[in-house]
């Protein structure tokens, strides 16, 4: 019998304007899985946290991530999965990508590492699609290799880490309100207007350029997203006066989080993002809708082992 015990971070997908292929990876908050594999041909998933997941194992995003990972290295086995901590679901923080990047990074080390760090990205990307009904991997991609990742391509996968620079906050306000990834990406229109195309690839480069080199405010200039945006911003009530606050502030940037409902500005520093989450806060609090605020670093680190058993 062996065992390992992983994390996997929280993490922010679209980055802005990089719907689908860019997102970043926050430290400290994440999931922690335990993995036993044994003799035999089975899967347990016990959860010992109080966050509430589906009984069913078939609707938990670890099933087909441990499933595909046994399939790509042709093996059985009895594989029992203990989940230690989890990011509350809904949370707009890649609550289900920091569960199936645990699963995946866990396996390959129980394994003995035969994937590379994009199949394992791949593994991952298996639970997204049961979560939200797409392969996207915005946020299993950071939450396995840590810091912002751009996703250049999707086939096949190619993953290009880029720099953070500075000492960049996320203040996240994740507010009570249900909108399901599988219904945020229902809403948007199959096709993109020229117009809109160009601002976009057009912020894209710059995003990655500003990234590439420092220069902060072009970044923040940057994250103006006209592809997901204009078509989600209507679940979040208030959004436009509530980024004009943000601004003001002094964040660079306030986009969605991921597809939503939850929102987050990005910061240069942790005074800054300090002031921007009482904001996010207050925004909702007079809305009279319940909200709950992480200020959390932009982090380099990723998925990561913390104890095995041979
Ligand atoms: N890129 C995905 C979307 C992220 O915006 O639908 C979901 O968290």
């Amino acid at each position: 019998m062996k065992k390992v015990r992983v994390f996997a971070p929280a993490s922010i997908a679209n980055m802005g304007c990089g719907f689908d292929v860019i997102g970043l990876a926050l430290d400290e908050v994440g999931d922690i899985l335990e993995i036993t594999a044994s003799e035999g041909d089975g899967l347990t998933i016990t959860n010992e946290t109080d966050v509430p997941i589906p009984e069913d194992i078939e609707k938990n995003v670890i099933t087909p991530v441990v499933r595909s990972f046994l399939k790509k290295i042709g093996q059985k086995a009895q594989i029992d999965v203990t989940i230690c901590e989890k990011i509350y679901p809904g949370s707009g923080i890649g609550s289900s990508a920091a569960s199936s990047a645990a699963a995946a990074f866990g396996m390959n080390e129980l394994f003995g590492c035969p994937l590379s760090e994009e199949e394992v990205v791949v593994c991952a990307m298996e639970g997204e699609n049961l979560a939200s009904g797409g392969y996207h991997a915005d946020n299993a991609a950071p939450a396995v290799m840590g810091g912002i990742v751009l996703i250049r391509g999707y086939e096949p996968l190619d993953l290009i880490q880029l720099p953070v620079p500075g000492n960049f906050y996320c203040a996240v306000v994740h507010p009570h309100i249900v909108v399901t990834t599988k219904e945020a990406r229902e809403i948007l229109p199959k096709a993109v207007p020229m117009h809109d195309a160009v601002r976009q690839w057009g912020n894209v480069g710059g995003l990655v350029a500003g990234l590439c080199t420092g220069n902060i405010s072009l970044i923040g200039h940057s994250m103006q997203d006209y592809v997901a945006e204009p078509y989600r911003k209507q679940f979040i009530p208030g959004f436009d006066e509530l980024r004009g606050k943000i601004l003001k502030a002094g964040a660079l940037a306030m986009n969605i989080s991921g597809s939503g409902p939850s929102v987050f500005a990005l910061c240069d520093n942790k005074q800054v993002a300090d002031k921007a989450g009482k904001i996010l806060k207050d925004h909702f609090d007079a809305l009279e809708i319940g909200s709950e605020v992480y200020v959390v670093k932009v982090s380099n680190k990723g998925a990561k082992l913390t104890h095995i058993t041979i």
